[in-house]
Formats: structure tokens, sequence, C-alpha cells
């Protein structure tokens, strides 16, 4: 490329905002890690004194210390996650994933979580299927089914459909997930893939959330050359599309 003022213009403001996203992402991290860590450290000292002076301790103390050691290891573990996802430090395995088989393994433990709160999820499968990396396609029907759990109230209803559409190259294996839950405001829908971004962060962490789960499931589609979308109003409920782009040049096994 032939140099000229403007090019050096463009790296330069691209670097910058590269810099930008990494002092954010820092500083998003280390606030996300101090909450939960200041409350354990302050009813970790409660305790020792409690001890000390003889008075019984609360066992609720412990249960609060459990709760956030438990949200900083959720933490943890979905930053690795998303790290590793990201910079493609774990290779994909793609392979051929039967549909039914796949569906039924991972709702059987989803559809517990759903009855806890009465709700109820329904299944379609329109092909049969799908070339992917397994576990991390696992992963993606996990977070969006489990936020349609969360974030709905009691009774909802949360549908999956597995469909197959034409492509300019080939076809694309689509997965949607959608509720019919509060739905979300339109200002909130262009940053919710981002990290951390979350509609009502108190409720979020109140739910065990991290806010990093849609950016995981962003990451993985990318990973697989695939988009995920979303659309959603208020009272409208909510669903999320993936797009798993097919190679023709497979041949089903
Ligand atoms: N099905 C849904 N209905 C309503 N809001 C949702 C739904 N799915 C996600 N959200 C919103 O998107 C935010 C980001 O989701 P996510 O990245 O999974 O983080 P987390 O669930 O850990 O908060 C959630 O905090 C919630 O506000
Ligand atoms: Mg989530």
């Amino acid at each position: 490329m032939k140099k000229t003022p403007s090019n050096d213009a463009h790296v330069i403001a691209a670097l910058k905002s590269a810099e930008k996203m990494r002092i954010d992402f820092v500083a998003n991290v280390s606030h996300e890690l101090r909450t939960p860590l200041t409350s354990i450290k302050g009813y970790t000292e409660t305790l020792i004194e409690d001890l000390q002076v003889g008075r019984a301790i609360d066992p609720e103390f412990l249960q609060i210390i459990l709760k956030n050691s438990n949200r900083l290891l959720a933490l943890i573990n979905d930053l690795l996650d998303l790290s590793a996802i990201e910079s493609g430090a774990d290779h994909l395995q793609p392979a051929w994933i039967d549909l039914k088989e796949f569906n039924a393994t991972v709702l059987d433990v989803l559809n517990r979580e759903a009855q806890q709160k009465s709700s109820s999820i329904s299944l379609e499968i329109q092909c049969s299927k799908l070339f992917a990396d397994p576990k991390r396609t696992e992963q993606v029907l996990v977070n969006l089914v489990e936020n349609a759990i969360k974030y709905c109230p009691n009774r909802s209803l949360i549908r999956i459909v597995w469909s197959e559409e034409s492509t300019p190259d080939g076809k694309a294996v689509l997965l949607r997930v959608s509720d019919n839950g509060p739905g979300i405001q339109k200002k909130h829908l262009d940053r919710l893939f981002e990290r951390f971004y979350r509609v009502d962060k108190g409720r979020s962490r109140d739910l065990g959330g991290t806010g990093l789960g849609l950016s995981i499931v962003k990451h993985i589609l990318q990973r697989h050359q695939g988009t995920v979308e979303v659309d959603s109003s208020p009272g409208q409920g909510t669903t999320f599309t993936c797009r798993f782009p097919q190679d023709p040049a497979l041949t089903e096994s």
C-alpha cells in the first residue's frame, strides 16, 4: 500500500482505539473482581473478629463468602474461555453434530433449570445435521437458553428452532432461541454483545451473571465464520438468531 498521510492517520486512529479498548477492559475486569473480593474480605474480617471475642459466628456470612467466591470463579472461567476463543488458542474441533441427539442431551439439564421457574422449552428441528465444534455449539445454546430462563418471569415460553437457509455460498444452519419475556429496549441492542454489558447490572449479578455470556456467543460464531443477531422490543420478547455457514465442500459422513 502506498504510504500517505491519510493512511498514517487511519493506522494511528485504529491503534488509539485498540489501546482505549484495552484500557477500558482492564478497568472493567478490575472493577468486576473488586466487588466480590471486597465482600469476601469484609465478611472474613467480621468472622475472625467474632471468633476472637468468643461471639457465635453467623452461618449466613459463610454463605455470602461462598456465593462471592463462586462469582469470582465464574468470572475468571468466563474470562479465560473468552480469551481462548478470541485468540484462537484453542483450536476448533468441528464435527458432524446430530441435532436430535445433541439437543436431547443439552436440554436434559436446561429443562430442569426451566422447570424451577415453571417455564417450558419447546424444540423444533427442521434440519438434521450441523458441522461445527460440538463443545462450543453447546456453549452457545446453553448461554442463550439460560439467559431466556433467567431474564424472563416464571411460566415463560422459550422456543428453540434449528433450520437451514440457502446463502450465496451454499447454505447455513440457523439456531433461533426466542422467548416471550420482557424484551430489551432498542437503545441497549447495539451494545448487548460487548463484554460486561448488561441491561440491569444489579439483576444480572444477583442471578449469578458475569456479563460475558453474549460476548462468548458472539466470538464462538465469529470463529465459525458465522453471525449472531438479536431482535427484541419491550413487551414483545426476545429472539437471538445464530448463523453457522456450512462449507459446500462438506460431505456428510
Ligand atoms: N432473553 C433475554 N431477555 C432479556 N434480557 C436479556 C436476555 N438475554 C440477555 N439479556 C440481557 O443481556 C445482558 C447480557 O447478557 P450476558 O452477556 O449473557 O450476561 P449475563 O447474563 O451474565 O448478565 C443481560 O444482563 C440481560 O440484561
Ligand atoms: Mg448470560
